[in-house]
């Protein structure tokens, strides 16, 4: 069994703290070398297992206990076919064994309002903030416990990128987004502990410093480029930013990130109950 610190310096390779003496266990050990899978066998997981993982993901906290996360599995073929369409340059999206789609649910506390003859406005920005973290929370509780049984798998928020045309699909009323998808299934390839930035740059003690930055960045590109090079035909946008002799994490993620996603989300939800007010 690798120790700890062999895998921490895998995740992080910052020499950053050792976490020497702490007391571990399998939770631990299966997060800190968890990755995510995007090729699945044809295995299928049970019913009685992805019922399970449901009632894991719904068991996470959830804000004021407005309980304000819904699954959706979808499990019709051409439905499956109809969203794996949309998106062609994430074959898994329409190959996995299992698809679920993790809705933020905003109806269900406007409606008890109304049963209860007490008007609840929940299309305000806090309404959605919460709804979209609750959501999130019962994803990643799934997660852990998909890869603690021996699944593999892949969050999908491209889905948000047609919203429309997926809640169409779906037949999400007003209210109710899509937050991720996530593909599951038993994998058929490693997937690789992807590197992660150093700590002294994502964490902070008592007040918030990122004076280090650009040094720290510099370092985790040349540390990423050693392990997973990301291969010269692999540069974004090389029409508008060239292409470059260094092609780190860093440069790939700013040129990711001028190119914004997601115009259509926006619009998406204020056609659909949110004020954001
Ligand atoms: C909210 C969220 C949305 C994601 N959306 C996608 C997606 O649309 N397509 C995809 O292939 N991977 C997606 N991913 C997977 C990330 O690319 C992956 O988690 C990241 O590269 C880090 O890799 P790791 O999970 O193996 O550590 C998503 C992950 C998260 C948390």
């Amino acid at each position: 069994m690798p120790d700890i610190a062999d895998m921490l310096a895998y995740r992080f390779g910052d020499g950053g703290p050792s976490c020497e003496g702490a007391e571990d266990n399998d939770l631990i050990r299966r997060v800190l070398s968890r990755k995510t899978v995007r090729r699945y066998s044809d295995k299928l997981p049970s019913e009685e297992l992805l019922d399970l993982l449901t009632a894991c993901a719904l068991s996470a906290s959830a804000k004021s206990d407005f309980q304000q996360a819904s699954t959706l599995r979808l499990r019709d073929p051409q439905k499956r076919a109809a969203i794996g369409a949309l998106f062609p340059s994430m074959p898994w999206i329409g190959n996995a064994p299992v698809f679920f789609v993790f809705l933020g649910d905003a109806r269900r506390l406007h409606r008890i309002g109304e049963l209860r003859g007490k008007p609840v406005e929940n299309g305000t920005l806090e309404g959605f903030f919460n709804a979209s973290i609750d959501a999130a929370l019962a994803m990643q509780t799934m997660i852990l416990c998909a890869e603690s049984s021996g699944l593999g798998v892949c969050p999908i928020s491209v889905i948000r990128n047609e919203a429309d045309k997926v809640a169409e699909i779906l037949g999400l009323p007003d209210l109710v987004f899509p937050v991720a998808g996530l593909c599951l299934g038993y994998p058929s390839a490693e997937g690789f502990v992807s590197l992660r930035l150093p700590r002294e740059v994502t964490t902070h003690s008592d007040r918030y410093d990122d004076g280090k930055l650009a040094a720290a960045i510099d370092d985790y590109d040349q540390r990423r480029h050693a392990r997973h090079a990301i291969p010269k035909d692999q540069q974004r946008s090389t029409a508008e930013f060239g292409e470059a002799s260094f092609y780190g994490w860093s440069e790939d993620k700013a040129r990711q990130a001028a190119k914004a996603e997601g115009a259509a989300f926006p619009p998406y939800l204020r056609r659909h109950g949110f004020k954001f007010d």
